[in-house]
């Protein structure tokens, strides 16, 4: 196994500061959800794939179970590339599928998160002794480039992240990563669909606050990284629907009236009672959407499968 690391921890604390910055001095103040994700973040967003209200991992797992096998059929991978692999659990599936086509040689796990990358690889190795495990630490956004080339590929981006990116930023990493793919290499993407905005709400306010907890993280990482004083618990979690951009955002609202400084940018930061601080927006998608978005990227659709609900979509493309 041959950990690559395109993000030192000095970038990532300079990716921080810039972004804390950036956004902490912004109207509205907002802050990337990247930031959700240290070890703590990374294990409360695997209780959230646990969660009743939380149906995306379930139905996208329940996707791959029916259809892994057509995936190895069609992609005939040899290199399976997974961008935001977290524990890689779903990506079993397509191990399983892979292996048992013959294809795959070499499986390289990609993650900001290099505590939850270096458990998956591992256990990733143990459960697959045949197939060289070669993680990434770095960003999808900005490393695409930079992943591990030759061989016939399958780009995987699962669990609905690219729904994390704004259209703009979309449509720049789709055309990124088609710029990367050979003829022959594919990519699988999974997509979280439209539905019954009750639902979605749920699904991002759940009974348990587990996501609340998740969403006061990034609070946590600013206090410990730039030795901010937020109080989390000054903060109230926000789900709301935004059926104009189809997507769901989440925010913080700032109970009452405070003042926070965070010495590592020099900065002081006020928050007014009740404003609301943007942290996330998971983008909903429609079939149609999808495969215009792919198209422009130069990417051709050849395979759309949903769970029976029809509520999450798993795509195949090809250059
Ligand atoms: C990891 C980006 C797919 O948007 O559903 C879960 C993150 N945020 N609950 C999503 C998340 C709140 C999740 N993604």
């Amino acid at each position: 196994m041959t950990t690559t690391r395109h993000l030192a921890p000095a970038d990532v604390a300079a990716a921080l500061r810039a972004d804390a910055l950036a956004g902490l001095t912004a109207t509205p103040k907002a802050l990337p959800p990247r930031w959700f994700y240290d070890a703590h973040g990374s294990e409360l967003f695997d209780e959230i794939t646990r969660l009743p209200e939380y149906y995306p991992t379930r139905a996208e797992r329940a996707v791959l179970a029916a259809h892994a096998g057509e995936v190895a059929a069609a992609s005939g991978a040899e290199v399976l590339v997974e961008l935001g692999s977290g524990t890689s659990e779903k990506t079993r599936l397509l191990l399983d599928a892979l292996t048992r086509a013959g294809t795959l040689r070499r499986f390289v796990p990609c993650d900001v998160d290099p505590s939850v990358l270096a458990a998956a690889a591992e256990a990733v190795t143990a459960e697959y002794p045949g197939i060289a495990v070669d993680p990434v630490v770095g960003d999808f956004t900005a490393h695409l480039g930079l992943l591990p080339r030759g061989g016939r590929r399958l780009v995987a981006f699962l669990g609905s992240t690219i729904g994390n990116l704004e259209p703009g930023p979309r449509t720049a990493f789709l055309a990124e990563l088609a710029g990367t793919l050979a003829p022959g290499d594919s990519f699988l993407l999974g997509t979280d669909l439209v539905k019954d905005p009750g639902r979605l709400v749920r699904a991002y306010d759940d009974a348990a606050g587990v996501t609340a907890e998740f969403n006061r993280n990034v609070l946590r990482v600013l206090d410990r990284e730039l030795g901010a004083d937020f109080d989390p618990a000054a903060f109230d979690h926000v789900a709301v629907w935004d059926p104009a951009d189809e997507w769901i955002e989440m925010r913080l609202r700032a109970r009452t009236a405070q003042v926070v400084t965070v010495p590592a940018l020099d900065l002081t930061v006020r928050f007014a009672a009740g404003e609301e601080m943007r942290t996330e927006v998971s983008a909903k998608f429609r079939r149609e959407g999808v495969e215009a978005e792919l198209a422009a990227a130069g990417l051709r659709t050849t395979h759309w499968w949903t769970d029976p609900d029809g509520d999450f979509a798993v795509s195949l493309s090809t250059p």
